[in-house]
């Protein structure tokens, strides 16, 4: 999204004036489909329980299957059924334009290539597992699908009203770092933390950051970081609420958020729904890096 540096302006060689590559699956080496298995079993240690049955249920579907870095073809055959969307490679990061219009399109880019074996906790680039194991199974779902291309058109809508900013907020609060409230109690649907083992823990389970309820306009006004673990979850009541959320005309949200100011990532307004609040110990502590700290 918006707020990471792009490597390329345009696309690099190799690759189609949509940034598609090719996604050229006989060329991964073994160590590369390695360590797909390794960050998979890991993942199917701590997401029982934790990520939400539309998840687990897409991860079933397509087969995702511990066995190496899946074939965009084979989990395209599946997809496509079920939803009419497809998986297209892409060299990394690509221009907002290029992203909302293959969103508008039902077709979600991934990354083609994976992170090196000593970056299984954390890389900036979303790699293949990031991107396939993190945010395709939720594309199975029916509802989770019309939202995911509701946003690529209001992607280009909110770019030519400048708004583009706080629209990606909405996308970090909810595609990537989104909880969900269930009978069971909170589970994760956010693909920014169904790929990572620490935070898949850490967003159900740590005293340290705010879980409130999810509302377009005050996540639209919301700062947030992208080299760390989140110090505020929004929890939307189901999928079918947040897609009526955001069905709606947002010219005048717009209207309204421009005249607002933007609010830091820990502010608790009294008119939020409280599910926790939290110590912000974590972020007190100065963070991830502060915990690395020996002594
Ligand atoms: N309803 C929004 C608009 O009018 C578009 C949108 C839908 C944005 C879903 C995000 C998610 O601009
Ligand atoms: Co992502």
């Amino acid at each position: 999204m918006g707020d990471f540096a792009h490597v390329f302006e345009t696309p690099p060689p190799g690759a189609a004036a949509d940034w598609t590559i090719p996604q050229n699956w006989e060329a991964y080496t073994e160590v590369e489909h390695q360590t797909w298995v390794s960050l998979y079993e890991r993942q199917m240690k701590v997401l029982p329980g934790r990520a939400c049955d539309a998840f687990m249920k897409g991860l079933d579907q397509l087969d995702l299957h511990g066995q190496g870095i899946p074939d965009f073809a084979r989990i395209n055959e599946a997809l496509e059924k079920l939803t009419g969307w497809t998986v297209v490679a892409v060299p990394g990061l690509v221009p907002d334009d290029v992203f909302f219009d293959h969103l508008a399109n039902r077709r979600f880019p991934a990354g083609q290539f994976i992170r090196l074996p000593d970056q299984l906790d954390y890389i900036q680039e979303p790699d293949v597992f990031h991107d396939v194991f993190g945010h395709v199974p939720m594309l199975c779902d029916p509802v989770f699908a019309d939202y995911m291309q509701a946003y690529g058109q209001g992607g280009a809508r909110a770019q030519s009203l400048g708004m583009l900013k706080n629209l990606a907020r909405l996308y970090w609060y909810t595609v990537e770092f989104g909880l969900m409230e269930t009978p069971e109690g909170l589970r994760i649907y956010g693909a920014g933390i169904v790929s990572s083992k620490t935070e898949s823990i850490f967003c159900l389970e740590d005293p340290s950051p705010n879980r409130l309820g999810f509302d377009l306009e005050r996540v639209m006004r919301t700062l947030y970081r992208i080299d760390d673990f989140q110090q505020v979850y929004f929890v939307i009541p189901s999928l079918e609420a947040l897609l009526e959320e955001t069905t709606r005309d947002f010219g005048g949200v717009y209207e309204r958020l421009k005249g607002t100011e933007d609010l830091p990532i820990e502010t608790v307004l009294p008119t939020d729904k409280v599910y926790t609040r939290g110590t912000q110990a974590y972020a007190a502590a100065g963070g991830r890096f502060a915990l690395r700290r020996v002594g």
